[in-house]
């Protein structure tokens, strides 16, 4: 299969640096065509996304209100669940569960808040289209945080830490609509969120010498890996999905994971997502969108519901991935071993029968779903730890 497996001896960089005894180092011969492909999945981190439609976004007391929200428990109705009981910093930004566990136990995972700011479609159903709007879900629905407006806009007028945060946030102190506060503190919570970018990879290291052609530090990179990222990029079509430097389109597929939620109901993925995005009062074409010049709502207006959208899910990034299973929307695929099982030997007949299917199943050699494995763990690396928020008013 790996035919241009060609591998080429480096043992310059050891004889150079002095070092006694001799380490070969191996690099595969990779094409001008395979480099440019790699390339596009970075530079990382890449730069810092502003949301035109949340006008606290990128700002520093924006930020700092939203960190301290995300944190607090008041914000639900018994008082207990916060934004962290289910995006856990030390868990990625999720909480390591198959299904995510509210006041009842939801029929999805909880995704990890990674990058979270370089998207345009949000959740597994793409239902939001801001990151302000898909923070006011858990805040409103009674299988979450179970909260409401009154309780948002009390608590922000009522705590006096909170009430200076937001007036230093947003330029006036808590007003008496309880709607507007709890969009309010959403845009805090998302200029928070979009701070959250993952670190650089073994794999970003690799990109980066091969792009500038340094043959040296490419070498570095584990052989497994650069075997499973020739799979990714070629044979095995990743990338048609998987794309860019966060390694998502943004956009949605079908890959065949079962939909049935229990028997005689299902996820309908995009198809239900769309839906609830149209009826919305918090999508961007309502009257809390801050963007002036009406250019965020151009995606909104152009999507149409399609019979195809059925089973769709929102492309995960891969990034930090190998460090935040379970997998997939409903979190059926325990380990990568079990994903890449999956795309080797998933049934055509469960797949879409219109348009163009982009998988099939990859018949995979042992060694071929290992690579692809070592390469996916090339995507992990250990966040530095957080910083203590600072206090919101001195
Ligand atoms: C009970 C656990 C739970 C709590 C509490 C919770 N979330 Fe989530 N979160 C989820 C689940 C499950 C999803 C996936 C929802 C879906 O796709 O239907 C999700 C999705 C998201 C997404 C979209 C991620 C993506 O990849 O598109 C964001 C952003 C988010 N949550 C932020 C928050 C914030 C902010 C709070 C606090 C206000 C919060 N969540 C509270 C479980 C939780
Ligand atoms: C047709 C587009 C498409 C292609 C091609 C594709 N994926 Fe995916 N991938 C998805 C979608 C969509 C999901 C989420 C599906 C779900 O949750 O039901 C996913 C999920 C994953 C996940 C789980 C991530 C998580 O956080 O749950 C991994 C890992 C993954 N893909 C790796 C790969 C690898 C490796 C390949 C190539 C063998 C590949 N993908 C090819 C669309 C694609």
């Amino acid at each position: 299969m790996i035919v241009r497996a060609l591998l080429v001896l480096l043992m310059a960089p050891v004889l150079a640096a002095g070092t006694i005894g001799v380490q070969a180092q191996q690099l595969l011969d990779w094409s001008p065509d395979e480099i440019r492909a790699i390339g596009q999945h970075g530079p990382w981190p890449p730069p810092t996304a502003r949301d035109p439609s949340n006008r606290v976004s990128g700002t520093p007391a924006g930020i700092a209100l939203g960190e301290r929200l995300f944190d607090e428990p008041r914000l639900s109705g018994d008082g207990r669940m916060s934004c962290a009981s289910c995006h856990q910093a030390g868990r990625e930004w999720s909480d390591g569960l198959a299904r995510a566990r509210g006041t009842v136990e939801l029929d999805r995972r909880t995704p990890s808040l990674w990058n979270i700011g370089y998207l345009h479609w949000f959740g597994w159903d793409g239902a939001g289209d801001s990151l302000w709007a898909q923070t006011i879900r858990p805040l409103l629905d009674p299988r979450e945080m179970n909260g409401g407006p009154t309780r948002v806009a009390e608590l922000l007028r009522g705590d006096a830490a909170l009430a200076c945060g937001y007036e230093r946030a947003f330029g006036s102190k808590p007003g008496t609509d309880d709607e507007r506060l709890l969009v309010d503190a959403a845009k805090a919570l998302a200029a928070f969120q979009a701070t959250l970018v993952s670190p650089r990879t073994p794999f970003d290291e690799f990109r980066d010498a091969l792009v500038d052609g340094d043959g040296d530090r490419a070498s570095r990179y584990p052989l497994a890996a650069q075997r499973g990222l020739r799979l990714f990029i070629g044979d095995a079509n990743c990338n048609l999905c998987h794309l860019g430097p966060r390694f998502t389109s943004g956009e949605f597929g079908d890959i065949g994971i079962p939909f049935f939620v229990r028997p005689g109901e299902v996820d309908p993925g995009r198809l239900g997502g769309l839906q609830r995005l149209s009826v919305s009062p918090f999508n961007l074409l309502g009257k809390y969108n801050d963007d002036a010049t009406g250019s965020s709502t151009r995606r909104v207006r152009h999507v149409k519901r399609q019979h195809s959208n059925f089973g769709e899910f929102r492309v995960p990034g891969l990034r930090q991935v190998g460090r935040a299973g379970p997998y997939m929307h409903n979190g059926s695929l325990a380990t990568l071993e079990d994903v890449v099982r999956h795309y080797s030997e998933v049934s055509p007949d469960r797949l879409h029968s219109d348009g163009t299917p982009l998988v099939r199943p990859l018949g995979l050699a042992q060694q071929q779903s290992a690579d692809l494995v070592a390469f996916l763990r090339s995507l992990d690396a250990e966040p530095p730890s957080r910083s203590v928020p600072a206090s919101l008013c001195p």
